[in-house]
């Protein structure tokens, strides 16, 4: 059963909801439901209380880019109860924006509609916010509340609330909600502090850690179940990236087909010298295929392009082997609003990745089978000393069907993020099922 199906969202790495959920974590759990949909935005939920404690919650999250924010989805959704707004409380995973974008400022909107306070989990990082929300509300009178710098009165109020559906060892609830929007958020996070995208690394091995065979096949190494939990994860990346060797190999699609969405994520080859194939599958309908190539390859690319309408071919200068750079392929990628980079290739593609420090997590479903000699995780040359080995931590393991999803991050990589945001949050207990 895919983490969807049951109901553990993908990128939720705690425990969560045992009732009563409280407003902080329920605006959390529909901010879930931007997955998919909100990209290039942020995955925000919002739940409105009414001053009346019996009144019912109204709640909103992100829409498709260019419609409603998670605010204004709840202050409509309020509206339409008859829920009394004057002295309301909005709670909301992240800091509401105070530019005009696609859609007016939330900041505005809240204020507008008479809420006299809001709580904020996380400030927004977009130079075009970044606590101009959380200050226009309080020149406008508003009580603003930021996890993280909650008022001793206000912790209270907020620990009362969210006692059962928050709790960690040894975090405070505020703090846990606010790593939790983090988490939800981290290629939004990335892509603003960093610019380039979260890359998580989805790999298939053996119990040996082999992910092909040494004659290349390697369809199926793991079960249905991990298959669709990996769909899973693709579909709430922005971008599927895989190499010309898997390209050759397997001629995947790498869509969108075992789980629903309303979008497919962009699909992206490195292809150093364009031999991509007109007819390789990746290259078909639906959703659109950048091929990334060395210079000096136009009018390749505008055969190519004749023959598949949804392809852009874009050429980057090579590194020193002459291969695509990668560095410049992610960067490129976020100025195209990918947020999240879900990588599935092959281990030389991998073995790059890893070596140039790119990759931030991975995403690692283990087969209990062994494989014997064959083509393991990540092409490194043969190291000197144990000391050189990449570090990593792992952060979840679970079972998904007869396998299992195993997560670990660069060693310090989440940290970077949160120390370049001035939020000082504990590391989540790593969930080992
Ligand atoms: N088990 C799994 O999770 C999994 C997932 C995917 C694939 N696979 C298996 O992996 C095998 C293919 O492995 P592979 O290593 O040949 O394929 P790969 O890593 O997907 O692709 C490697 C190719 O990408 C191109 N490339 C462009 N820029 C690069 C760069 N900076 N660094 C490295 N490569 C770059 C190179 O071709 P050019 O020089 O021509 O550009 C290179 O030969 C297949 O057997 C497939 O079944 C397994």
């Amino acid at each position: 059963m895919s983490a969807e199906q049951t109901g553990a969202h993908p990128g939720q790495t705690g425990s969560t909801s045992q009732p009563p959920p409280g407003p902080a974590q329920v605006a959390l759990d529909i901010a879930h439901a931007a997955i998919g949909l909100s990209d290039p935005n942020p995955r925000v939920g919002c739940v409105i209380t009414a001053a009346d404690p019996a009144a019912a919650w109204a709640r909103g999250h992100t829409q498709q880019a260019g419609g409603p924010h998670a605010e204004v989805m709840a202050l409509r959704a309020a509206r339409e109860a008859g829920l009394n707004l004057q002295g309301a409380t909005a709670w909301v995973t992240l800091e509401p924006c105070a530019h005009h974008g696609r859609t007016p400022p939330c900041c505005d909107a809240l204020i507008e509609a008479g809420v006299a306070r809001v709580v904020v989990a996380l400030r927004d990082p977009n130079p075009l916010v970044a606590g101009q929300g959380v200050a226009r509300m309080r020149a406008a009178g508003l009580e603003v509340q930021v996890a993280g710098a909650f008022t001793p009165a206000f912790a209270q109020e907020f620990q009362a609330l969210h006692a059962q559906s928050l709790t960690t060892s040894n975090d405070a609830q505020g703090q846990a909600w606010a790593r939790g929007a983090l988490e939800l958020n981290i290629g939004f996070f990335s892509r603003m502090v960093r610019q380039r995208p979260w890359v998580r690394l989805k790999i298939a091995a053996s119990l040996d850690g082999q992910t092909a065979l040494a004659n290349g096949a390697s369809q199926w190494i793991t079960a249905e179940p991990a298959r669709t939990d990996g769909h899973a994860w693709r579909r709430r990346a922005g971008a599927v990236l895989t190499g010309m060797g898997t390209v050759r190999d397997d001629d995947p699609r790498l869509d969108v087909r075992l789980v629903p969405t309303a979008h497919q994520p962009l699909r992206v080859v490195v292809d150093s010298r364009l031999e991509i194939s007109a007819q390789a599958r990746i290259l078909q309908p639906p959703g659109p295929v950048l091929v990334y190539t060395g210079t000096g390859r136009a009018a390749e690319a505008s055969l190519l392009r004749e023959r598949c309408p949804n392809l852009q071919v874009v050429e980057v200068l090579a590194d020193e082997r002459g291969k695509t750079d990668l560095a410049t392929v992610l960067a490129d990628l976020a100025t195209r609003g990918v947020n999240e980079l879900h990588v599935e290739a092959g281990h030389q593609l991998n073995g790059s990745l890893l070596k140039a420090g790119l990759v931030d997590e991975l995403l690692v479903y283990l087969a209990p089978r062994m494989l014997g000699p064959g083509r393991g995780m990540a092409a490194f040359s043969p190291l000197e000393r144990l000391a050189d080995g990449l570090s990593l931590e792992f952060i979840e393991c679970t079972p998904v069907g007869p396998d299992l999803r195993i997560r670990a991050r660069l060693l310090g990589r989440a940290h970077l993020l949160e120390e370049r945001l001035g939020h000082v949050l504990a590391p989540p207990p790593p969930t080992m099922a």
